[in-house]
């Protein structure tokens, strides 16, 4: 009978241990981010699969991104977590302004001295931790960090056009075998519109709408490939993005900006980077600081700051690669250096505090609520949700998990560890009374 009992024992310890273990279970991370995609671009077209997110996830009411509403360093501190002016990638380009050297974007991607400036991003930090990461073409996810690069990576091919619906699914495939088969914990996979349509052909553009209704498909698809890949009750989902976009306002509506106007560029700056949306910087000829803020303090529709004099919230003032003057566009204006360039018709860079410039979060998973709209907060605090979501030890960070862990079911793994411990004290108890 003792021997029963002691057995009986046995199976409910074992029973009990069960929650313990699924305590310990690590589940995975998606990280998907589409370019440019402003807050609202859901509202005027039917978007059946993002709606039924909201059902099945949580959906904050728009995102912030950080000030430089940039492509490069808004990703960058969405997978830092720390603000521009720690993390250094102040502008998509590369640039020297002692030698005048400018890298194009998708060229910067692969420069690690562009990227790797003692700040490290989640792919790394996880991987010292014994997880396995990778990027598809997630901009920062090609670089080395301290000699470490991430465990597996795709990346852009440069001037290859990324609007192919077969790829961008052919692309979550991918992305789901690596889950399904290679046990990767962490993937973060990029996609480069609604941008490149925002910028072609403005945010109005019917084009757009539809660009809006490929991404809803995609995200549709997106699921479906979850469960086909049996990753339904294991795998988390973040959709997000890095600023929104913004109609470039021309003439005859107003009067262009353009910089050579109000002060002769050559002769009173040694570099500058004009010509690329809202968002404008400058270096001075020695001694010439003072008549540039002057000059340019003068210009309308623009907000010209010393680089030491930039507002706190910004959190860009620390940087030591931005150069001593920044320029801001007023919405919608962009900052034409010696003639107006036509090209763009939509635009970002402007001022974060823009609704135009907000921008998308969405997330699913076993661990995160369902039917939650959250209010709307600052892409710094995705970093501290993420580690808490991977269950690892973030490193040094700007963002605050208090303003995102009402998101997630459980606030980590101390409630179910708690409540195993009880379950296998009343299953000792329970022992000890029939002994
Ligand atoms: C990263 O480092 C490895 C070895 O140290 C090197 O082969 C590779 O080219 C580097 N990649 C980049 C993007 O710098
Ligand atoms: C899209 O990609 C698929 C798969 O690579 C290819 O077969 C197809 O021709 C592409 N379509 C266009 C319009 O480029
Ligand atoms: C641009 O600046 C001019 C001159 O200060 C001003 O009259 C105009 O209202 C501004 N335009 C916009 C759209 O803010
Ligand atoms: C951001 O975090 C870093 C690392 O902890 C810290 O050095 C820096 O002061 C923080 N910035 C702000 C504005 O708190
Ligand atoms: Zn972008």
């Amino acid at each position: 009978m003792k021997t029963e009992l002691l057995l009986l024992g046995a199976t409910l310890l074992c029973a009990a241990a069960k929650p313990l273990s699924k305590a310990a279970q690590r589940n995975k991370l998606l990280l998907v981010s589409f370019d440019g995609f402003r807050w609202d671009y859901d509202q005027d077209v039917d978007t059946p699969h993002l709606d039924q997110l909201l059902q099945d996830g949580v959906k904050a009411k728009y995102l912030t991104p950080p000030m430089l509403t940039m492509t490069s360093p808004s990703h960058f501190t969405t997978i830092t977590g720390r603000w521009v002016e720690d993390h250094e990638v102040v502008h998509n380009m590369m640039f020297n302004a002692q030698t005048n050297q400018k890298v194009p974007h998708k060229q910067t991607l692969t420069r690690s001295e562009w990227w790797d400036n003692g700040v490290q991003p989640l792919w790394i930090t996880a991987q010292n931790q014994g997880l396995k990461t990778a990027s598809f073409y997630f901009p920062g996810g090609g670089a080395n960090y301290s000699g470490q690069v991430v465990n597996r990576v795709v990346l852009e091919e440069s001037g290859y056009p990324d609007d192919n619906e077969t790829e961008w699914q052919q692309n979550i495939d991918q992305v789901m075998s690596w889950f399904s088969d290679e046990d990767f914990h962490l993937v973060t996979l990029y996609y480069g519109e609604p941008d490149n349509v925002g910028h072609a052909k403005g945010p109005d553009h019917p084009d757009r709408k539809k660009i809006i209704r490929q991404i809803d498909r995609t995200i549709g698809y997106l699921r479906e490939a979850i469960l086909r890949h049996g990753l339904g009750d294991s795998l988390n989902v973040i959709i997000t993005s890095d600023h929104g976009m913004t109609t470039v306002k021309k003439r005859p509506q107003v009067d262009e900006i353009v910089l050579n106007k109000y002060l002769n560029l050559i002769k009173l700056a040694s570099f500058e980077i004009l010509d690329y949306g809202g968002f404008g910087i400058l270096t001075p000829r020695p001694g010439r600081e003072q008549e540039v803020f002057n000059a340019l303090s003068n210009a309308p529709n623009l907000t010209v700051y010393k680089k030491h004099e930039l507002p706190e919230s910004f959190h860009l003032a620390k940087s030591r690669r931005l150069p001593p003057i920044v320029v801001v566009g007023d919405l919608g204006f962009n900052l034409n250096s010696r003639f107006i360039v036509y090209v763009n018709k939509g635009d970002h860079g402007y001022h974060s505090g823009e609704m135009d410039m907000k921008t998308i979060f969405r997330a699913f998973g076993p661990d995160f609520r369902r039917n939650f709209l959250s209010e709307p907060f600052d892409s710094v605090h995705i970093y501290p949700l993420m580690c808490r979501v991977l269950q690892i030890q973030p490193a040094p960070h700007n963002g605050s998990l208090t303003v995102t862990e009402g998101m997630l079911l459980h606030s980590g793994g101390s409630q179910r560890s708690r409540l195993s411990v009880a379950l296998l004290l009343s299953t000792l108890l329970f022992m000890f009374t029939e002994l």
